[in-house]
């Protein structure tokens, strides 16, 4: 088979990871977690390696680090995420991926406006900042980790504003996606909704 690219965009928390896995589950594609890229980039950062330079050394071992979804980690690759040469450093590594044999889901902020902006399919997935927050808050505390609903609220409305606003490829939906507003979905209905979309674009 040639390559089939799925482009899975949208803010933070809207339950891309939880619908791209899905999807590349149920077509036997592989997935790709770009937010990963950032984060780990981030990551290095936050142990004072510049932030170019991090992106320029990225390998695939760093994406399997521990760590990369916490809070402060989020942040910092949301800031490492509006400079440029972070970004381009980061092109040729996700292409590369989109383009294998068997197909792939790329999800993250500029898939389908960016990164794969011939892919077969383009998904935008969305839901209310205050849904978004409470679904992260559930996680987080799951973990332990002792943010309240408060503190993540901002954190989620401080990365929709930094994503969006920034010059370089801002979160928007392409021209062409089908939106997925998961606000009053459950996942499973999302996924089907997601499905249904692949499926007559494939056909
Ligand atoms: O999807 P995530 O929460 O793991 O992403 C972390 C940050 O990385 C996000 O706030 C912005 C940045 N990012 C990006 O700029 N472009 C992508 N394709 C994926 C993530």
């Amino acid at each position: 088979m040639t390559a089939f690219t799925i482009a899975i965009d949208g803010p933070a928390a809207a339950g891309k990871g939880t619908l791209s896995k899905a999807v590349a589950a149920h077509f036997g594609f592989a997935h790709l977690d770009t937010g990963l890229l950032y984060r780990a980039v981030g990551a290095k950062t936050l142990l004072g390696v510049e932030p170019i330079e991090a992106a320029r050394a990225l390998t695939a071992e760093d994406l399997e680090v521990e760590g990369l979804r916490t809070p402060d980690v989020a942040q910092a690759a949301s800031r490492v995420a509006v400079i440029a040469d972070v970004r381009s450093a980061l092109v040729d590594f996700q292409r590369a991926f989109a383009m294998r044999a068997g197909g792939a889901v790329l999800d993250g902020r500029d898939i389908g406006t960016v990164i794969c902006p011939d892919a077969k399919v383009k998904l935008f997935v969305t839901a209310s900042a205050e849904v978004r927050a409470e679904r992260r808050y559930l996680e987080l505390s799951a973990k332990g980790d002792p943010s309240t609903r408060a503190q993540v609220l901002a954190d989620v409305q401080a990365r929709d504003a930094r994503d969006m606003g920034r010059a370089e490829a801002p979160l928007k939906p392409a021209e062409d996606a089908v939106l997925i507003d998961t606000s009053d979905l459950s996942i499973e209905a999302a996924v089907a909704k997601a499905i249904a979309e692949i499926n007559a674009k494939a056909g």
